[in-house]
């Protein structure tokens, strides 16, 4: 089955926000799809975790053991990221998602595709919550890999800006440089940095859906505002439960899921629906 002409419409223009989901390898779905249609594609991967993946609702979720073996897991994930490449528009971005365990291997991929000047920013979302380590620094962050096609790629700062902490003097009365001018504090608050500190969904979220390594609503809205603008089309080939789609709906933005689980795209089909009155169809390919 071919998605070639699924999006007829000129995305900056498109005046009503929806999309598809699709069950399937991304390998082949990215395939299927029309070249630079995406402004964003959020990937957020297995991780090389040496887990199966147990949903509290659907039991297995996804299989990341790989028998725990960087091997077999790097190229399934270089073969999957030169696939999709090509569906970035010219000034697209890619984000992909990733941990400790292979981040510096997936920077030198995406290095070579992208080329150096490709890479934008090292994005960490740090997270607090669950155990701790006796043995070593507790790991409680993850990270997020910008890419872009283009030196000038959609990046809309002002809409991500966060209120200055209570603390700062800055916000109280601004500082006045060597030079006498005066710097005063923005009203809308300060740009957002490149550490992102977002609590994880915990058991009592409500947000939650029970789908494993479910990513906070509040992680895709940020990156969805500042790298995208209205009537775009936003990607994510490994949807999950959805959290990209539904941040993406409720911000007035095109969308395109991917999952090769069933689990995941009956979660986000759900999802859409209950959260955002979202009828959307699941298409196997
Ligand atoms: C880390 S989870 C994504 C979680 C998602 N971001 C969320 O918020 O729920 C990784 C997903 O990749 C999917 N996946 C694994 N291999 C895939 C493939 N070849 N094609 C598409 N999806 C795949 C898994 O089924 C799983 O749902």
């Amino acid at each position: 089955m071919h998605f070639r002409n699924i999006w007829h419409k000129n995305l900056a223009t498109a005046d009503k926000t929806g999309g598809r989901i699709i069950r399937g390898d991304m390998l082949h779905v990215a395939s299927s799809l029309t070249p630079g249609i995406f402004r964003l594609i959020y990937l957020d991967p297995p991780f090389l975790t040496g887990r199966e993946q147990i949903g509290s609702k659907e039991g297995l979720a996804y299989d990341d053991r790989w028998a725990g073996n960087l091997d077999s897991y790097l190229p399934w994930l270089q073969k999957r990221l030169q696939a999709i490449f090509p569906l970035l528009c010219s000034d697209g971005s890619l984000v992909l998602h990733l941990d400790w365990r292979t981040t510096h291997h997936a920077r030198v991929l995406l290095d070579d595709l992208f080329g150096h000047e490709g890479f934008i920013n090292e994005i960490i979302w740090h997270y607090t919550g669950g155990g701790r380590s006796k043995r070593r620094f507790s790991c409680k962050h993850d990270t997020l890999l910008w890419y872009s096609r283009s030196q000038k790629p959609v990046f809309n700062i002002d809409a991500v800006r966060q209120p200055y902490k209570q603390t700062s003097g800055y916000a109280r009365s601004g500082i006045v440089a060597a030079s006498g001018r005066k710097y005063l504090p923005d009203p809308r608050g300060t740009p957002v940095d490149d550490v992102w500190d977002i609590p994880i969904i915990n058991p009592m979220a409500l947000e939650r859906t029970g789908y494993p390594t479910q990513k906070p609503l509040a992680l895709l809205q940020r990156l969805i505002s500042a790298l995208t603008n209205p009537g775009d089309l936003v990607g994510d080939l490994c949807c999950g439960s959805g959290t990209t789609l539904v941040s993406a709906q409720q911000l007035g933005r095109n969308w395109l899921g991917c999952d090769i689980s069933e689990a995941a795209t009956e979660c986000a089909r759900q999802r859409l629906q209950h959260e955002c009155s979202c009828e959307a169809s699941i298409e196997n390919l």
